[in-house]
């Protein structure tokens, strides 16, 4: 690797260039920190070249995956560095104030949501808690954690959580959704009960105008808008294989919902399908998010630049997402091996290189650049 060759280390920072660094398989994996991405990110912050995390998780505010990553990987990361997969949908709020709107994902997505300006987020808990019958599958009911060497899987659990503090427990929900309608769902980050939220989801799409519990004919369109923060299929956590993502709820979402709008995929007409909008990488909405902010934290750094970051470099781990995506942009895309990617996997989506780890990126970056 490069940092085993200090006298390749360039001796200034160009300030005309920029990264956007993912996250999930490039500087963490699931609990284990890189420490290729704690040496890179404090080069860079030591030689002040602008950088953003760009990632496609999220269920947290952008502050507390600030903190809880600067914690994790040593290094100072700024809130303003942070854009998560929702960050862009910030810009719904407006359109739904003061109207109920469901958002699925952890608990703290609540949160998540409050902070953006929606006033009246409701979790699929509080729905399920409305009226249980709605769902009357709940697994984990009953069944105690068991032991896992020292830890309980449940301890495990908590441990993969990116919040280090807890939540308090969600107050109890008094509204009566067959009174008062949900206007939109927006799904901000993976499910935590993928059949509960489906059922949900599918009924209000099939509702009439969001109230729950009613049901409009077959023949109508879908009722309410519906949101996914990002596409991807899979991620890589510390699990030897790669995990599903919220691409891959999307996806069973839709097939459930097109096959109770018709038996078969080849009956539906246009009017059946599934209709959403996307954010996340490889989305437009989420680059130009993400190069406003990348701009904007390049000239904190750099005030009497005129043209910081002209050069964006973004290093990832998925093809689909992080290269399809930056690439698309007119960014300069970097793959790195230390993720979903494999050799074997094939298609990288044109990443303008395929380096080992982040540091590696960083150091050719640099090294290019001098
Ligand atoms: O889609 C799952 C998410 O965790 C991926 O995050 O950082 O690899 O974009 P990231
Ligand atoms: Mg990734």
């Amino acid at each position: 690797a490069a940092a085993d060759h200090p006298q390749d280390k360039p001796r200034t920072a160009p300030a005309h260039i920029g990264f956007a660094f993912d996250i999930d398989g490039v500087l963490l994996k699931g609990r284990k920190v890189l420490h290729q991405a704690t040496r890179s990110l404090s080069l860079l912050n030591d030689k002040k070249v602008p950088y953003i995390l760009l990632t496609n998780g999220g269920g947290v505010t952008e502050a507390r995956k600030a903190e809880d990553l600067s914690a994790k990987l040593g290094v100072s990361i700024r809130p303003e560095q942070v854009v998560l997969s929702h960050s862009p949908m910030r810009e719904l709020a407006a359109r739904y104030a003061d109207k109920l709107v469901l958002v699925v994902g952890s608990d703290s997505c609540k949160d998540v949501a409050l902070s953006y300006g929606f006033t009246r987020p409701v979790l699929p808990a509080e729905v399920f808690a409305w009226n249980p019958a709605m769902w009357p599958f709940k697994s984990s009911e009953g069944i105690q954690a068991r032991p896992l060497g020292r830890r309980s899987l449940l301890e495990d659990r908590m441990s993969c959580s990116l919040l280090t503090h807890r939540r308090p427990p969600l107050q109890p929900c008094t509204i009566d959704f067959t009174r008062e309608p949900i206007s939109a769902v927006l799904v901000f980050n993976d499910s935590r009960d993928w059949g509960r939220d489906i059922q949900i989801i599918i009924d209000l799409m099939r509702s009439k105008g969001g109230f729950l519990a009613t049901e409009s004919d077959r023949s109508e369109p879908q009722s309410l808008p519906l949101y996914f923060s990002n596409s991807d299929l899979i991620w890589a956590n510390d699990y030897p294989v790669n995990r599903f993502a919220q691409g891959a709820f999307r996806l069973a979402l839709e097939t459930l919902y097109e096959a109770s709008r018709g038996r078969l995929r080849c009956e539906l007409t246009d009017g059946q399908r599934l209709v959403y909008t996307k954010f996340g990488k490889p989305e437009h909405a989420t680059y130009k998010f993400a190069t406003r902010m990348l701009h904007d934290h390049a000239k904190s750094l750099w005030p009497n630049e005129t043209l910081p970051c002209r050069t964006v470099y973004a290093v990832g781990d998925n093809p689909a997402s992080d290269i399809h995506g930056a690439n698309k942009h007119g960014w300069e895309s970097i793959l790195v091996r230390t993720g979903v990617w494999r050799e074997s996997h094939g298609h990288d989506h044109g990443a303008g290189h395929v380096v080992h780890d982040v540091e590696e990126a960083v150091h050719l970056v640099l090294k290019k650049e001098h």
